[in-house]
C-alpha cells in the first residue's frame, strides 16, 4: 500500500517534470518569414511598425508572441484588427512566426 503510494507519486512527479521540460513547438524562422508577407503590411517588413497603435514585433520574446497569436486566435485576446489575422494560424504556423519575429 505505501509502496504503491510513492511509486504512483513517484510517476506522477516524473510526468510532470517532463511536461514542463517539454520544449514548446520549436519554431522555423525561415517558413516564419515566407508566411509574414500579410502581417508585414502592419506590423512593418522587418517588425518594426510604422502605426503608432500596431505594435512591433522585432526582437520581442519567442513565447510571448506565440502565446499572443494563440491567444487572438482562441478568442482569449480580443482586437478586432487583429484577432481576425490570427484565425487561420496553425500551432506550426504560430511557432514559425514567432521564431521570425523574435530573431529580427
Ligand atoms: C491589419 C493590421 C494587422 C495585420 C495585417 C496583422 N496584425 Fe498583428 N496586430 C495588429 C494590431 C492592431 C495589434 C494590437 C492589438 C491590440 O491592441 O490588442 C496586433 C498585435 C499583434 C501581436 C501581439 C503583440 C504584442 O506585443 O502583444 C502579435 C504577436 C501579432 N499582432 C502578430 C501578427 C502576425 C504574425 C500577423 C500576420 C499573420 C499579424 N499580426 C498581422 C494589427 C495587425
Amino acid at each position: 500500500m505505501k509502496f504503491s503510494f510513492v511509486k504512483s507519486f513517484c510517476l506522477a512527479l516524473f510526468i510532470s517534470m517532463l511536461t514542463i521540460a517539454a520544449p514548446a513547438l520549436a519554431g522555423d524562422a525561415a517558413a516564419g518569414k515566407s508566411s509574414s508577407a500579410a502581417c508585414g503590411a502592419c506590423h512593418g517588413p522587418e517588425g518594426v511598425s510604422v502605426n503608432p497603435m500596431w505594435p512591433n514585433l522585432a526582437g520581442q520574446q519567442e513565447m510571448y508572441l506565440a502565446k499572443q497569436m494563440k491567444d487572438f486566435r482562441d478568442g482569449n485576446r480580443k482586437d478586432p484588427v487583429m484577432a481576425p489575422m490570427a484565425a487561420a494560424l496553425s500551432d506550426e504556423d504560430i511557432a514559425n512566426l514567432a521564431a521570425y519575429y523574435s530573431g529580427l
